[in-house]
């Protein structure tokens, strides 16, 4: 076994996207571009509803998926070959855009929390033009493991310690797992080891991963191994835990297409403009 370590730390950045929703951009801003096979990850989370109200309306999508995990509030989306679906509380979407589609995301509340994540995950170019799949998890679907006393982990995707999450049949066998450890507990978990991957305490208190502690609110990008030792050495953190295995291609990205090349760029926003999305 080789565990692994923190090699950078990252802070998120303030944005703003869709119709003006407040949001922490992480992965996709300045100082982590992309974390290959990850092109994004926001964090958003207010109780104030004008932070959140505008929503997602109409945008397309083509060449990667989308996540979206939910912690409070509810999101519904609908596109534009008539799918519909309500996120809540503890659930989750994995949409694999694949050859496109144009959807929204809106908020179903005025106020309130709405508390989540998106993630982007980049497809290969041999699945970019696939059909478009959702697989919408409702909360009672993700199961939640306890491995050790003072750990509980919800597995959204992959396999962990035996528990297999919901999402299945995805190209860069991804993992994605909401941890929460009480003070003092020490959970090691496998890794697939060529896997990028990365943490993200976003609740409680530092997280401690091998010798290096993780400060709330920053993520940290993992080096290669098999394992990941975790505590929560001053009170209890919760976090995402993410892996997925990385695509090593060229990546030409404008706005909400990511393809490999900048001719194919520009068949997506011409096919987007004549409505072959
Ligand atoms: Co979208």
């Amino acid at each position: 076994m080789s565990n692994r370590n923190i090699i950078r730390r990252v802070r998120g950045l303030p944005a703003s996207d869709g119709a003006g929703v407040r949001l922490t951009r992480i992965i996709g801003q300045p100082t982590l571009d992309s974390l290959d096979p990850f092109l994004l990850l926001d964090a958003f989370g207010s109780t104030q509803g004008s932070d959140y109200i505008a929503g997602f309306p109409d945008h397309p999508h083509r060449g990667f998926e989308t996540v979206t995990y939910m912690l409070a509030g509810r999101m519904r989306h609908r596109d534009n070959v008539g799918n519909s679906g309500l996120l809540t509380a503890g659930g989750a979407q994995w949409m694999t855009a694949g050859r496109g589609l144009i959807h929204s995301e809106m908020p179903e509340q005025s106020e309130g929390e709405m508390r989540g994540f998106q993630l982007w995950v980049n497809l290969p170019a041999t699945h970019k033009m696939m059909a478009p799949r959702y697989q919408d998890i409702e909360p009672e679907r993700v199961p939640v493991c306890t491995p050790v006393p003072g750990a509980r982990l919800r597995v959204i995707a992959g396999n962990v310690l035996g528990v297999e999450g919901p999402v299945d049949g995805i190209v860069t066998k991804p993992i994605f797992i909401d941890i929460a450890l009480d003070a003092g507990a020490r959970l090691s978990l496998p890794v697939p080891a060529t896997h990028t991957a990365f943490v993200y305490p976003f609740e409680g208190a530092e997280l401690v991963l091998g010798s290096s502690s993780l400060p709330l609110g920053e993520l940290g990008v993992l080096d290669q191994g098999d394992s990941v030792e975790l505590s929560a050495p001053s009170g209890t953190v919760r976090m995402i835990l993410a892996a997925a295995a990385p695509l090593r291609e060229p990546v030409a990205r404008w706005g909400p297409f990511v393809m490999n090349t900048e001719a194919e760029i520009r068949q997506a926003i011409a096919d987007y403009r004549s409505g072959r999305l």
